[in-house]
């Protein structure tokens, strides 16, 4: 009963399901009909759970507004996991999202004690130039948190509505969790509420690919989302009638933004002090959409909350946990092609001691992380992987032959993003990134 999720230690998350039923993360298949033409993360389960995600699927139908917003705390190299993450954003801004990237240099500030300096080295070699080898537009956003004025001032704002035993009961942190760790958190949370600012166009549906380490940010993101907003949509029963209505309160709403509400909304409307009854409007997203028309106009904030996914962490190709801190249990994004293939032909398998056992009980590809590369990967072709699966189970495929082609797959990949990185170097004037000043 006890999970655990800690942004700041490594996670080693053996049920996936128990997610489901403790932070009320939802099964992602339960949305994988709803969109067009999903990733292949999506298809093959690696991303296992979502919030929300329903709102995305609809905007990428509709051609609504909606965003995507990611983080990366420049704390090392660039590896696998970060593809991840950088392949979800690159994809949604395929599908039509305006995309935001900051850089966590605030975190890593606070947290790993690292000098601006450091992080701006880190930022740029490591993750920049890898988002945009990946194929990042010029058209979205990239921003190291401290040079980023909005996010700053937002999270001073946002920092108003969280105190100190919220965050210990979210994050753990105690006495001793310095005062900067905890701005970081506030900036996380602005980081993710920065694409529904006006500036970037008001309220609108954004998604966060993540692990599911980072959802304690979500949480409390959704939370904030919530108490900052001017007006709050409620469903209402009446107690003697048995029916249904909604209700829009506003506490701290201007007289007037609630006098203003009354005439943009349809159909029979009471207005009372600090809320009003809607007695005739079913429509749901349409009134929130009044709402938030009418609480940015008065100057309040009309926050969607964010929605998330969460994807499965990789195993370590050593088996046990992938660590930045074991090179052998991970390839970075940047080493030589040829060393990473060795690691794939080092890495554990499924297979059997022998090659009589495994032709007799087969391997198992549930238990292997060359099998893990090509599923998350290395493969595009759903169909292959199958049949590579299928061989295995049955043993008439050996592990030798998997290894060769992961490895081959695998030096090839890293050849090919290396060039792309120094393309993107040569392109970065050509894109839109805020840097401390
Ligand atoms: N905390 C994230 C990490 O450790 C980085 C991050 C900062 C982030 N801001 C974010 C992630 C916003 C998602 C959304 O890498
Ligand atoms: Fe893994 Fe391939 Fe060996 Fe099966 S045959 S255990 S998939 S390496």
């Amino acid at each position: 009963m006890d999970t655990k999720l800690d942004p700041w230690s490594s996670n080693d998350i053996t049920d996936y399901s128990k997610l489901f039923e403790e932070f009320g993360i939802s099964p992602f298949e339960n949305v994988l009909p709803e969109i067009p033409s999903p990733h292949k993360y999506m298809r093959r389960k690696v991303i296992f759970g979502h919030r929300d995600y329903e709102q995305i699927a609809q905007a990428m139908r509709t051609g609504a507004p909606f965003s995507v917003m990611d983080g990366f705390m420049p704390s090392g190299k660039v590896h696998l996991g970060h593809k991840m993450v950088m392949d979800q954003i690159v994809w949604h801004q395929e599908q039509g999202a305006s995309a935001f990237v900051g850089i966590a240099d605030r975190e890593a500030f606070s947290v790993r004690g690292f000098s601006w300096q450091k992080c701006r080295e880190i930022g740029v070699e490591e993750y920049i130039l890898s988002l945009i080898a990946f194929g990042f537009k010029p058209d979205g956003l990239i921003y190291f948190q401290s040079g980023c004025e909005s996010v700053k001032d937002l999270a001073f704002e946002l920092g108003a509505k969280v105190n100190f035993s919220e965050l210990g009961a979210i994050y753990g942190f105690s006495g001793e969790t310095n005062l900067s760790h905890m701005l970081s958190v506030a900036t996380q949370a602005a980081d993710i509420l920065q694409p529904q600012l006006e500036e970037y166009g008001g309220p609108k549906p954004v998604v966060v690919p993540v692990g599911p380490d980072q959802d304690p940010h979500l949480r409390l993101t959704r939370g904030l989302a919530g108490k900052m907003n001017m007006f709050r949509v409620e469903e209402r029963e009446d107690t003697k009638t048995g029916r249904k209505y909604l209700s829009v309160r506003g506490k701290a709403a201007p007289a007037e933004a609630l006098k203003a509400l009354q005439k943009r909304i349809p159909g029979k409307v009471k207005l009372y002090e600090g809320h009003l009854d809607v007695l005739e409007y079913p429509d749901r997203a349409g009134l929130e959409k009044i709402v938030g028309e009418v609480a940015t106009e008065y100057g309040g904030y009309a926050f969607v909350p964010p929605a998330s996914t969460y994807h499965r962490f990789m195993s370590g190709l050593q088996g046990g946990k992938m660590s930045s801190s074991i090179p052998d249990s991970h390839i970075a994004l940047t080493d030589d092609p040829k060393e990473g293939a060795k690691k794939v032909k080092r890495a554990k398998t499924g297979g059997c001691v022998t090659l009589e056992e495994q032709k007799k009980l087969g391997g198992k590809p549930d238990e292997c992380s060359v099998f893990e590369l090509m599923l998350f990967h290395l493969l595009e072709d759903d169909d292959e992987l199958l049949e590579i699966r299928e061989e295995c189970v049955a043993g008439t495929r050996m592990c030798g032959s998997c290894k060769q082609l992961a490895a081959e797959k695998m030096q090839e990949f890293l050849k090919d993003h290396q060039e792309k990185r120094e393309l993107a170097r040569e392109q970065l004037g050509e894109y839109r990134i805020v840097y401390k000043k």
